[in-house]
């Protein structure tokens, strides 16, 4: 404990020497979110993440999260550092999207407009015509629909099925998933919810359709936090990584907070409701990403022509959700 307490003394000291802001993520460990908001940083979702990033006059930011947003943050703020505490935090729906085999995907439906979440690499996005995140993708294909316009949809089977199903719109989807709210299992949820049946339900759309269809309400992280606080029910089942805990039991004190079941007849769990990668955030490497910033290691780098074509998309998400 007092080593941890010497790594947050570091790191309060290298933030402010080198002009930095610490933006985490709902998902990393508790201890890195009340850092971040203790120093002045943020902890959200991925699309505040985005906004704070940009808008921040930090010099340098500093993202815990995955490497997806430590990218989405190079490409809105270009003349910022951008350092991570490891670029070896990935995210398995950009593992599960290579450029090369979405890009030839969208070729060969040329009259579909490109939508991808914003869990994808750079070259992704600037393959998109649309980026997403979840607490704005429904109302985003709701206003393509509108228009007519038929979608392909990337990389998130589950979220892109929940939207489609939603919206009605013309869905043409990648089959990627996330490791992590791919293992939420229906069966024993229903079970769960039968010993608890005052129990609202609150589940990440990034779930299978079988656990979002047993929902009282489906949201981005941001999203599902407010659900609990406004909701009148006294306990919750949280069909979302076990991170968000930290902030939601903040959020709504009172409540009783529950795991949702990953397991369940025999079923053996991988992630168990936490991402490996989000899970990398630790204090040692990220008084290591400030002290190497300009190393390979921990800076993000986004080549100039793509990031020109990526921020085309995300400037669009960003306007609409003004
Ligand atoms: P949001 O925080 O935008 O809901 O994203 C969830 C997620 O999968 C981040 O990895
Ligand atoms: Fe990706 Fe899922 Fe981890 Fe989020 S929780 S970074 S979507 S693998």
């Amino acid at each position: 404990d007092s080593e941890k307490q010497a790594y947050k003394a570091r790191i309060k000291q290298l933030l402010k020497e080198k002009e930095a802001v610490l933006v985490a993520h709902y998902y990393t460990d508790p201890e890195i979110q009340a850092l971040a908001e203790e120093t002045g940083g943020c902890v959200s979702d991925s699309l505040e993440m985005a906004r704070f990033g940009r808008d921040h006059p930090a010099k340098t930011l500093i993202v815990a999260g995955v490497k997806f947003m430590g990218e989405t943050s190079k490409i809105l703020s270009p003349e910022k550092t951008v350092l991570m505490p490891t670029l070896d935090a990935t995210c398995s729906l950009d593992v599960g999207c290579p450029i090369d085999t979405f890009s030839a995907f969208c070729d060969a439906h040329p009259d579909h407009t490109v939508v991808v979440y914003a869990n994808t690499s750079a070259a992704v996005k600037a393959r998109a015509d649309w980026v997403v995140t979840s607490s704005i993708a429904l109302e985003i294909v709701e206003h393509l629909d509108s228009q007519g316009k038929k979608i392909i949809w990337g990389p998130d089977r589950h979220l892109g099925s929940y939207i489609a199903k939603q919206t009605g719109a013309d869905m043409l989807m990648w089959q990627g998933e996330c490791i992590v709210h791919d293992e939420f299992k229906a069966k024993a949820l229903l079970q769960l919810k039968a010993q608890y049946p005052d129990a609202a339900v609150l589940v990440h759309p990034e779930s299978p359709a079988s656990v979002v269809e047993m929902a009282d309400a489906v949201g981005s992280t941001s999203q599902l936090i407010k659900a609990a606080q406004t909701l009148d029910n006294d306990t919750f089942i949280v069909a979302t990584d076990k991170g968000i805990f930290y902030k939601m039991q903040q959020a709504a004190p009172n409540k009783t907070l529950i795991e949702a079941p990953t397991g369940g007849n025999g079923a053996t769990c991988r992630s168990c409701a936490h991402c490996p990668w989000m899970a990398m955030n630790g204090l040692k490497a990220i008084e290591a990403a400030l002290v190497n910033d300009g190393s390979e290691q921990h800076e993000i780098f986004v080549d100039e022509s793509l990031r020109d074509r990526a921020l085309v998309p995300l400037d669009r998400m960003l306007d609409f959700a003004k």
